[in-house]
């Protein structure tokens, strides 16, 4: 095998990052990771190791320190790419601290950009998320819906991160393909990486999870009066796995020079509506466990229901999510079974 093409990968340490080096390593390319370890820890790069037989190389620094994103740019000049993971991403703490979440978000993200023009590393890949769509009118939906006002100053960054990787892309010589990421649940198969969420969970799965350990007393269901069947909220649910895959996808994608346009997105999701009244039931017939949960009130900022259509990730990407939402909760159980054991 030839020498492998070095990838930058910041926030490479966190939950979809170190799947996505997991999936890079695989499909023959070197990560170089950059995490400032504010929501993660080092042992993680161990877990990258066990399963790939590989340790990247490792930078614990900030990304709005500029000075250090120049040096891993004249440190590596065989960049061949950057897969930007690193940003905030609690919805709610960006209400809160809204001015934390843009500089966060959009500060490395400029300053990256710039040291790619200057450096000559022409191909990019943006995570964003179906929160772009808000409810959207028409279900599933496409990437040609409209961009609906963001619910929250997170929401806000993904959407002026696309609009400034748009804009830069008209005026120089850098194409991207920016990622709606849908749900993203589960962990790696081996249980050697997984979520490792910061306090009490905001997100469903990992909430389940830790009420089933006998670490949370029960599960709030957030609304059972939603205009769907079961009147619980719907999203669409993929394997992390799948969504790793297709960064090493659009990667390959840009590099053999397949885009069709400088600037494109792409949904990242499974096509298939989920509530969440159906994971509860899902995740106890998985795992056998009985999970107990209370039906409580809306919470705020929530939308009804969405799911994708990804076509458009199928025909022009080539990607198409193969693991179910069974075999994500499997392996979310098992990494939690596995990270409780270890503390
Ligand atoms: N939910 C509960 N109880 C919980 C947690 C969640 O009932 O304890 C419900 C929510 O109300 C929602 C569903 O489970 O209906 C999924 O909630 P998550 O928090 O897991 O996911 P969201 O769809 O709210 O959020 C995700 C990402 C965000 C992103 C957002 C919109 O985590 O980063 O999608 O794109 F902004």
């Amino acid at each position: 095998m030839g020498k492998r093409k070095e990838i930058l990968l910041t926030g490479g340490l966190g939950y979809i990052g170190s799947h996505t080096a997991v999936e890079l390593l695989e499909n023959g390319f070197m990560p170089v990771i950059v995490d400032d370890l504010s929501n993660t820890t080092e042992n993680v790069l161990d877990g990258i190791e066990k399963i790939t037989g590989i340790k990247p190389v490792f930078y614990p620094f900030d990304l709005k320190n500029k000075k250090k994103v120049k040096e891993i740019f004249s440190k590596h000049p065989q960049l061949k790419g950057i897969i930007h993971f690193a940003a905030s991403k609690y919805v709610g703490e960006s209400v809160e601290k809204p001015l934390l979440y843009y500089e966060n978000n959009l500060c490395p993200l400029i300053y990256l950009l710039k040291q790619a023009l200057s450096y000559g590393v022409k191909n990019f890949i943006f995570s964003s998320s179906c929160t772009v769509y808000g409810q959207p009118d028409k279900l599933p939906v496409d990437e040609s819906a409209p961009v609906k006002k963001a619910e929250s100053p997170y929401g806000n960054t993904k959407q002026i991160g696309e609009e400034i990787l748009e804009d830069t892309t008209r005026a120089e010589d850098i194409q991207v393909i920016s990622l709606r990421y849908f749900n993203p649940i589960g962990a790696h198969p081996s249980a050697e990486i997984g979520e490792l969420p910061r306090g009490v969970p905001q997100n469903l799965v990992p909430f389940i999870t830790q009420t089933a350990i006998g670490l949370r007393e029960k599960l709030y269901i957030f609304g059972d009066d939603y205009p769907t069947p079961d009147g619980t909220a719907i999203r669409d649910y993929l394997h992390v796995v799948d969504l790793a895959r297709a960064h090493v996808t659009a990667l390959q994608r840009l590099l053999n020079k397949q885009n069709k346009k400088k600037f494109e997105v792409f949904n990242i999701g499974t096509g298939k509506g989920t509530s969440v009244m159906e994971m509860v039931k899902a995740f106890e017939e998985v795992t056998g466990k009985k999970l107990p949960y209370e039906i409580v009130g809306r919470r705020p900022g929530d939308v009804t229901a969405v799911w994708a259509d990804t076509r458009l990730a199928e025909k022009e990407l080539g990607w198409k999510a193969e693991k179910t939402i069974q075999d994500a909760l499997r392996d979310a159980w098992r990494w939690e079974k596995k990270i409780r054991k270890s503390r």
